[in-house]
């Protein structure tokens, strides 16, 4: 009898999630760990607001958190982002091992830290892109008009929302959506496709080919 088991990755990937606020994703992502069903070691939440509320539901969930204060530093940049990687690297969040999960993380990233985790940071997007990148997509869907929305989770390049995309799900814009009553149905598919591409990442089976991605 042939029995199939996939090989494990020879090593473990080290996991960090960056949030700015409520960390929804993050607690998604931290909870399927936590049930197995991701091979991966959650190393540290980091947040650039000291008040974002994910750090407590992280800390609850037995995973570190810590600060690195944004505040009057200006999105994209180095300097900031340094404070960043040395963070990443003291809880061993390398570019040989790592995976950086932006979830509601409200940066742009510098060129230099894009370059250093290149192919190691992914992020969660509520549309379909490229579809309405940037802020408030969903309010942009509905002024829009558009019957369909959804979310992608995609490698994060130098572009705002720009990347090779991992994973999409679509919502069904209804009549009367508001940009409230469209978000929460969003997040819902947030939170089930943002954990199964992490666990793709963990499990060695994406491949990208220039803006493609195939997984296995
Ligand atoms: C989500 O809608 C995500 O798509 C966007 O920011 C929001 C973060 O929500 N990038 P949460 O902090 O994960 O609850």
């Amino acid at each position: 009898m042939f029995i199939y088991t996939r090989p494990k990755p020879i090593h473990m990937v080290n996991l960090a999630i960056l949030i700015s606020g409520r960390g929804s994703n993050m607690e998604a992502i931290l909870r399927t760990v936590k049930k197995k069903k991701i091979p991966i070691k959650p190393a540290v939440v980091i947040s650039n607001k000291p008040d974002a509320k994910g750090l407590k539901v992280a800390q609850k969930l037995g995973v570190k958190t810590a600060i690195v204060d944004s505040t009057g530093l200006k999105g994209g940049s180095w300097e900031y982002d340094q404070k960043l990687v040395s963070l990443l690297e003291e809880n061993n969040v390398t570019p040989k091992n790592g995976l950086i999960c932006l979830a509601g993380f409200m940066r742009i990233m510098s060129p230099e830290f894009i370059k250093k985790y290149q192919g190691r940071i992914i992020n969660i997007h509520p549309a379909i892109l490229p579809a309405f990148p940037g802020l408030h997509s969903q309010r942009q869907a509905i002024e829009h008009g558009v019957k369909y929305s959804g979310c992608t989770v995609h490698f994060v390049d130098e572009g705002v929302d720009t990347g090779p995309i991992i994973l999409q799900a679509i919502v069904k814009v209804k009549d009367g959506d508001t940009e409230e009553s469209l978000s929460k149905r969003i997040l819902e598919q947030e939170h089930r496709i943002y954990p199964k591409a992490v666990r793709l990442f963990a499990e060695g089976r994406i491949k990208t080919r220039g803006r493609k991605t195939v997984t296995s």
